[in-house]
C-alpha cells in the first residue's frame, strides 16, 4: 500500500473514532472536514457545498473564506454534482468554467456527496495551492472516509 493510502487508512480510523457520537450528517462531516484539512498537508480548502432549490450552497467549510453561492451550472462542484462522479482537475485554469473563489486555489477534487436512496445532495470539495494535487488514491481514500457518515 502506498504511503498516501495508508495516511487515509489512518484518517479514516481516527475520523471513524470521532463521528460515532451522533449519527447527524452535517456533524459527521464537519468533523471529516477538519481531520482531513489539518491532516493532509495540501489541502488549502475543503469543505461541503449543497443542492438546495437547485443551487450550490456552502455548509461548511476549514480554509479562507470562499464562495457562499456557486454561480448556477458551471464549475467543478457543478460538474461533480450533475455527474455523480468525482472529478480531478489537476490545472483549475484549464477547467472551463471554473469558479475561483481564491486565487490560489490550483488544482482540486470534488467528490459527490449521496444520501441513504443514492441520491447526490451535496459534495465535498477540496482544493490545493500545488498544481496536480489530487489522483485516483486521493478519490478512493476521500470516498472510503465518506462512507462513514452512515455507520
Ligand atoms: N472551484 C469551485 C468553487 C468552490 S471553491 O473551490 C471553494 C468550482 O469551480 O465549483
Amino acid at each position: 500500500m502506498s504511503s498516501k493510502l495508508a495516511k487515509y487508512d489512518r484518517l479514516y480510523e481516527q475520523i471513524k473514532s470521532y463521528i460515532l457520537t451522533t449519527e447527524d450528517i452535517w456533524a459527521r462531516l464537519a468533523t471529516m472536514e477538519a481531520v482531513l484539512h489539518h491532516k493532509m498537508q495540501s489541502f488549502f480548502w475543503t469543505g461541503v457545498y449543497v443542492l438546495q432549490d437547485d443551487e450550490l450552497i456552502v455548509r461548511s467549510y476549514q480554509g479562507p473564506v470562499a464562495c457562499q453561492k456557486l454561480r448556477h451550472h458551471t464549475g467543478v462542484c457543478w460538474a461533480a454534482i450533475r455527474s455523480g462522479d468525482t472529478v480531478i482537475v489537476p490545472d483549475v485554469e484549464q477547467f472551463p468554467g471554473h469558479i475561483a473563489c481564491n486565487s490560489k486555489s490550483k488544482s482540486e477534487m470534488v467528490v459527490p456527496i449521496r444520501d441513504r436512496n443514492g441520491e447526490v445532495f451535496a459534495c465535498l470539495d477540496i482544493d490545493s495551492e500545488q498544481l496536480n494535487a489530487f489522483d485516483k488514491e486521493d478519490e478512493a481514500g476521500i470516498r472510503k472516509i465518506l462512507s462513514l457518515l452512515y455507520d
